[in-house]
């Protein structure tokens, strides 16, 4: 009996040990290539997050396990995070730069037992591909359908829209188009281009050809966006008057130095700028500045990845570091707090986040650098983007 019963005992301590210990987190981004500032832009918010919060959530130690897909690659993302769920043994997936990505792993999930938290890709349909999907970021219908509104109030009238040629692009198209048409204004064409495209030029001659009065484009960050407002500068659209207006994609702060004056006076509208003035905001940037090393690097993936980071701490504080994806998932249905970038939550319904988004227009600081200053504010918004896929 007495040797059952310590069998027992040691059983139960094997077991304990088994789901204690260490939980893998595996990452999937950009970690090289010509978007690796992206991805680095990922670490700093989780290298950020779990120096101000430990890297342990109650016993359980928390490793992050990276894995690198330089470009938009559904192949090689799921083949990736097959990997880290099999042979890594991860009990969480997240990052997810680009949208196509992040649609290519949704089917492992289930069969996995591994939730998914989204800290950047921002097409609105990815969050109804499967239940255990949580995002942290944001969607383009999300942080563009605001930006009609200022169009519409600040007198444009008649406008063309540019966007890259997948999920996120045609998304924000959709959400320009319909906001700004309700708003009785006028969309004279509509040019949807590829994700490889970095010649602008023929678009810009065909923005000019349009007779339209402003400009609303759509690209994912990254060396795409920074061409795009430099052609745009170069082709003389700013001279000849004709506004551009974006979500804050195409301002990010990483970007500001390079495109110095070309970009100042820009309107965009988004969820986050490094500049957001408040307490929690300054403990933020100063802790992904140290992460980060060159603060001129610092952008908007961060904070997606450092709110990704509270919601699978929360998700492991619920499970107890047991592995129950969907126990985990309806742990932060309805989670809010003071994010970075301002009051946010997990929507319990769509599991995406409602949060402010604020106008922005680029402004130069007094030390002679360009930032996004926050000028406006639509609070709480939702993603109107969702009623459109479901
Ligand atoms: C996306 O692929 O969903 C994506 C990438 C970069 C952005 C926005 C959206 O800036």
């Amino acid at each position: 009996m007495k040797k059952i019963l310590l069998g027992a005992v040691a059983a139960i301590a094997l077991c304990g040990s088994a789901y204690a210990d260490t939980i893998k987190v595996g990452v999937i981004g950009p970690f090289s290539g010509p978007f690796a500032i992206q991805g680095k832009n990922f670490k700093a918010g989780i290298d950020a997050y779990m120096a101000l919060n430990g890297s342990k959530v109650g016993d359980d130690d928390i490793q992050i396990v990276y894995r690198d897909v330089p470009q938009a690659d559904p192949a090689q993302s799921k083949a990736l995070a097959q990997e880290l769920v099999v042979k890594e043994g991860v009990q969480y997936l997240a990052g997810f730069y680009f949208t196509p990505d992040a649609m290519a792993v949704t089917p492992l999930l289930k069969q996995g037992n591994v939730p998914m938290v989204v800290m950047n890709a921002a097409t609105s349909a990815i969050i109804t591909k499967s239940p255990l999907i949580v995002r942290t970021s944001f969607t383009t219908w999300q942080t563009s359908a605001p930006m009609a509104k200022v169009a519409k109030e600040r007198g444009v009238k008649k406008v063309i829209t540019v966007v890259s040629d997948y999920g996120p692009g045609v998304d924000s198209e959709n959400a320009f188009k319909a906001t700004f048409t309700a708003e009785g204004g006028e969309v004279v064409d509509s040019i949807r281009m590829p994700l490889s495209t970095n010649d602008f030029s023929p678009i810009m001659q065909r923005v000019k050809d349009s007779g339209a009065d402003a400009v609303f484009a759509f690209l994912p960050s990254g060396p795409t966006t920074l061409g795009f407002v430099k052609a745009y500068n170069d082709n003389g659209l700013k001279k000849a008057g004709v506004q551009l207006l974006a979500p804050g994609d195409l301002t990010q702060e990483s970007d500001l130095p390079a495109l110095g004056e070309a970009a100042e006076g820009m309107l965009t509208t988004f969820h986050y700028a490094i500049s957001h003035d408040s307490a929690e905001n300054k403990k933020f940037v100063e802790a992904a500045h140290k992460a980060i090393g060159n603060p001129a690097e610092l952008s908007f993936p961060s904070v997606g990845a450092y709110d990704g980071m509270h919601v699978i701490y929360k998700m492991i504080e619920a499970t107890g570091g047991e592995q129950d994806a969907q126990k985990a998932v309806d742990a932060v249905k309805g989670l809010s707090w003071e994010s970075p970038r301002g009051p946010v939550s997990i929507d319990p319904e769509t599991r995406h986040m409602t949060q402010n988004i604020y106008l922005r227009e680029v402004a130069k600081a007094d030390d002679g650098t360009y930032y996004n200053k926050e000028i406006a504010t639509f609070e709480n918004q939702g993603d109107p983007g969702l009623a459109e896929v479901k």
